[in-house]
């Protein structure tokens, strides 16, 4: 897999042998986003199949199944890869590998297809505002929140990307921004509390982002921060999309205050890590020593500021 925490100052391809070091991928974010991280806990299930089908085996994979589940709790694809690989690998290991690699394949194809639908409510000139890192690297391909924007610009429209930063991990300062100068298309990585002043100037026309968690009544779990735009964008009737493959719906969580919200460590407040002047990364302290941080990682956006949904089956007003 890409090693995202080294992205855009590197560009390293990490092996991960076995399910514990994909499982520790996972938690340490080298892979992230609700997609990427849903196809690695299939692929870290189908390995722990794959290491030996000895008389414990149902054992060891209700082991590695708890262990992988643990890895992080808010994106629902990592729960649905992951049980519906380990019902596959009760049958066999190689039953387990055909469907991590198919559920793989499922995503892609659900991100090419977002991008389809979605590619609609790109005008010619529009500002579009996204949040955290919904692009090709936070799905298996194609993204979710960014692929109506890759298929409108291959049509030949073109617009302007606001990307917020997306403190404390900055997906969007260094993912987001870094995707969209790949595909040559206009952007500026904007502070995170940036956007509201932007709207009010008329400069952006569409928020689109993507989700972790979809609860049944369309209340939306993603990156921190999703909230206070979606709460902006209705003040200034903005259209505010949620982009998310099927898979990221849970319908068994029946509302927002049901899902998960991870809280990671306060370290990734106190510290950012870039290149120095010689182009070697360094690690340095950006906030008062002694004081306390808390960074959770998710919020949750309700229904009701929500314009639409845009997944691989079209785009609907209201789940
Ligand atoms: O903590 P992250 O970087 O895994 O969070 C990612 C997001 O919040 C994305 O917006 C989300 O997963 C949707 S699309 C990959």
């Amino acid at each position: 897999m890409i090693d995202q925490t080294l992205l855009p100052f590197a560009f390293n391809i990490v092996r991960c042998e076995d399910h514990h070091a994909t499982c520790r991928a996972i938690q340490t974010m080298v892979t992230r986003g609700a997609g990427a991280i849903g196809a690695a806990a299939g692929f870290a299930m189908a390995q722990a199949a794959l290491a030996g089908k000895e008389e414990n085996y149902e054992e060891r994979l209700v082991q590695a199944r708890d262990l992988i589940a643990s890895a992080r709790p808010t994106a629902r694809d990592l729960f649905a890869s992951l049980e519906a690989v380990y019902q596959a690998a009760l049958l066999s290991p190689a039953a387990a590998l055909e469907k991590a690699l198919a559920l793989a394949d499922q995503n892609a194809e659900a991100g090419r297809r977002i991008g389809q639908h979605g590619k609609h409510l790109i005008r010619e000139g529009m500002g579009v505002l996204t949040h955290c890192n919904a692009g090709w690297l936070g799905l298996v391909d194609h993204g979710s929140a960014l692929a109506p924007l890759y298929a409108a610009h291959r049509e030949g429209r073109r617009f302007t990307v606001f990307a917020d930063e997306t403190r404390p991990r900055s997906q969007g300062a260094r993912l987001t921004a870094w995707e969209l100068e790949q595909e040559g298309i206009a952007h500026y990585i904007i502070p995170d509390n940036a956007a509201a002043w932007l709207m009010h100037q008329g400069r952006i026309g569409l928020v689109i982002t993507g989700a972790d968690r979809i609860a049944a009544n369309g209340d939306t779990a993603n990156k921190i921060g999703t909230l206070q735009k979606a709460i902006a964008a209705q003040h200034y009737h903005i259209p505010f999309y949620i982009a998310a493959p099927l898979s990221t719906f849970d319908p068994h969580c029946p509302g927002g205050d049901d899902i998960p919200i991870e809280a990671r460590s306060e370290e990734e407040v106190h510290y950012q890590t870039g290149p120095d002047e010689e182009g070697v990364l360094r690690t340095v302290r950006v906030t008062s020593p002694g004081s306390p941080a808390l960074n959770p990682a998710f919020d949750v956006t309700p229904h009701q500021l929500i314009t639409g949904y845009i997944t691989e089956e079209g785009i609907r007003t209201r789940w």
